[in-house]
């Protein structure tokens, strides 16, 4: 847990709390405290109905509006693929069962869905691999430059169960969460208020980091100052000026404006990222067989269509954020890859990790 202590205040609490699951063997439904809010507490996307949370204790199999936190805005190709999967979903199990997406962060910041997820205050939610690297270590190989060559390597991977089943099904006891499987990041670049060609020019700037241990020693290895930071306050956090930069994909730097406060994108390439769905595993396991089919297949079609939107909406974020003044530039790529590569033996540390690694490389 290197660096955990660095991390922010509310990413802290999460892992401390989840740590305590952990221990108990806790988790499980019938939580009762309310979705923390950032402020805003209205449902976005057709949130009319507000479900109790742990509505499905006891294995009933009637079905349930399922909620899922997002930090993601309308426009992003997970929230459009999400809320589309609701309604098949709906339609495929006759209503019984449905997913109510709150984009925006309006149920809170990324580091506490695990949480949520966890207590089953919401039953679904959408994570980047670093929030899980906070509660099983093994997730970090998911967050390590050249683990993945591409999307679509990346996506065959990462939906393989012979790889992931075992990674993807290790919080079920000690959490009541389970990882159904990803939606690409895309490959994510670095982005600054003043222009970056190589690692030593983010010497003493600070670089907003997602909260985990492998984000910190990435931007500390290239030389920059790594503050954590939820997604959500990274545009403040630029405008004023608390932070010189970040780190992302095309699309969340389109998506959030955050070319309007660093326009200058460098296109580091460092790593090909990803984002998974958890789910409550208690809700999961009180779907009749009928249902989960369904579920899984509507969850199937979400993912495949989420990585073809992906490629596209790359473009049309490239041009829109280029029109509204970004520079993309290309780097010394490599210089930032050799900088970063020694993350791979610093953090791949145990045999089953290693091997891991290795079953990823030939699959691809
Ligand atoms: C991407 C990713 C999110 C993540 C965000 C971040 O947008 O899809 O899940 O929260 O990066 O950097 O925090």
């Amino acid at each position: 847990m290197r660096k955990l202590n660095r991390l922010t205040g509310i990413a802290a609490a999460s892992v401390a709390a989840l740590a305590l699951a952990a221990c108990g063997g806790g988790g499980g439904n019938g939580g009762t405290t309310a979705p923390a809010g950032g402020g805003e507490t209205t449902p976005a996307a057709g949130g009319e109905t507000t479900p109790e949370a742990g509505g499905n204790e006891g294995g009933s199999s009637e079905g349930k509006d399922m909620r899922l936190a997002l930090n993601q805005t309308e426009t992003h190709p997970s929230y459009v693929v999400l809320n589309q999967m609701g309604e098949d979903l709906s339609e495929a199990t006759d209503g019984r069962w449905s997913v109510d997406v709150f984009p925006n962060s309006t149920l809170g910041d990324q580091g506490e869905y695990i949480q949520m997820v966890s207590s089953g205050v919401v039953d679904l939610a959408i994570v980047s691999a670093p929030q899980l690297e906070n509660i099983n270590g093994d997730f970090v190989i998911f967050s390590l430059p050249t683990v993945f060559t591409d999307i679509d390597a990346q996506m065959s991977v990462l939906t393989d169960m012979d790889i992931v089943g075992d990674i993807y099904s290790s919080l079920e006891e000690s959490n009541s969460v389970t990882v159904l499987g990803p939606l690409t990041q895309g490959e994510r670049n670095m982005y600054t208020k003043d222009r970056v060609e190589t690692p030593a020019d983010l010497a003493g700037m600070k670089i907003r980091v997602q909260e985990s241990p492998v984000f910190l020693a990435m931007i500390e290895a290239l030389g920059g100052s790594p503050t954590p930071m939820a997604y959500g306050e990274v545009y403040t956090g630029l405008q004023s000026g608390v932070i010189d930069g970040a780190e992302n994909n095309m699309i969340s730097y389109e998506s959030q404006k955050h070319y309007e406060v660093a326009p200058y994108y460098a296109l580091t390439r460092h790593l090909v990222g990803a984002d998974f769905l958890i789910v409550n595993t208690d809700t999961l396991n009180s779907m009749s067989a009928e249902d989960r089919a369904a579920f899984d297949e509507t969850w199937t079609t979400a993912w495949t269509e989420h990585t073809e939107l992906w490629k596209t909406n790359t473009e049309t974020a490239i041009s829109e954020a280029e029109a509204g003044g970004a520079t993309f530039t290309e780097v010394d790529a490599a210089a930032f890859q050799e900088a970063l590569t020694p993350l791979l033996d610093e953090f791949l540390t145990t045999p089953e990790q290693q091997a891991l690694l290795e079953s990823i490389k030939v699959a691809q």
